[in-house]
């Protein structure tokens, strides 16, 4: 898979690219991320990208045809390379980016990201060349370069081969629409704490029923919006069933959190 990214700021992506699991995918070569400046697409002396916003009012606005050229340029390279790209621009206002959308991004063969900064970019450019916009999350960064490595870091580890384990993507959070169950490794005592004696018992079926039971309790505390989106089935009631007595039981606060449904 291929991302190519405009930036102002190619150096943030070292974060990304340097170290970690993204970092190993790229030596790899499972996926590549081509970054390019704007800046090498004017004609301006200095180098400039931006300009006052017509009408007045405060900050500047990056200009159509830098990012255009950009644009242009890192679609004919992926072309070139046998990569058909869509265009996304991140952005504040854009769709949500959640999991689902996290694995289409991931089954495509390549994306032009676009990371604005200022105010934004110019309208016109939205309007011609972007195919799609996405925001992670209902707040404002200073630029889209975060976003962009967000994206891309959550996409890439869904790739085949890139995690160490098959299955780890398969369970983490989201995958199933549940949240992940919660995870315990070695000491067995720490802090004069222990370990749920399911997890010790070498019974491989009651530890995957625990495991998804404690999801669901998880799911329903934290995000009872996601459980009723997924629904559940008869087993699955059951096992939530069982986890919001014990927790009424044991008068943990979990018991009694979220509105009933
Ligand atoms: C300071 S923001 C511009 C915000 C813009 N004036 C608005 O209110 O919609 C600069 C850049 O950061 C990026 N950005 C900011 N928040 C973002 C978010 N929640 N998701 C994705 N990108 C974001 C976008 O690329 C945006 O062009």
């Amino acid at each position: 898979m291929r991302f190519d990214v405009i930036t102002l700021f190619p150096a943030q992506f070292k974060a990304l690219t340097q170290e970690g699991v993204v970092a190993r995918a790229l030596r790899r070569g499972i996926a590549e991320i081509h970054l390019r400046t704007p800046r090498d697409y004017t004609a301006d002396p200095q180098r400039a990208v931006d300009d006052r916003p017509y009408g007045g009012g405060p900050g500047m606005v990056m200009q159509y045809a830098p990012l255009r050229a950009a644009l242009d340029a890192a679609r004919a390279d992926a072309a070139a390379a046998g990569v058909s790209s869509r265009v996304a621009y991140l952005s504040p206002q854009g769709a949500p980016v959640d999991q689902a959308k996290i694995v289409e991004i991931a089954s495509a063969s390549g994306w032009v990201l676009l990371a604005g900064r200022y105010e934004g970019v110019d309208e016109r450019l939205i309007e011609d060349a972007v195919d799609e916009e996405w925001s992670i999350g209902d707040y404002v960064l200073s630029g889209g370069e975060l976003a962009a490595m967000v994206v891309m870091d959550a996409a890439i580890r869904l790739l085949p081969g890139v995690l160490g384990h098959a299955d780890s993507a398969g369970q983490d959070s989201y995958a199933s629409g549940l949240l992940d169950c919660p995870h315990y490794t070695r000491p067995e005592t720490a802090a004069g704490r222990g370990v749920p004696s399911v997890l010790l018992s070498g019974d491989h079926a009651a530890i995957e029923r625990w495991r998804l039971q404690q999801a669901l309790g998880r799911t329903w505390e934290r995000r009872p919006e996601l459980l009723r989106k997924r629904g559940m089935n008869d087993v699955e009631r059951q096992l939530l069933d069982d986890y919001r007595r014990e927790a009424l039981r044991s008068g943990s606060r979990a018991g009694s959190k979220p509105s009933e449904q």
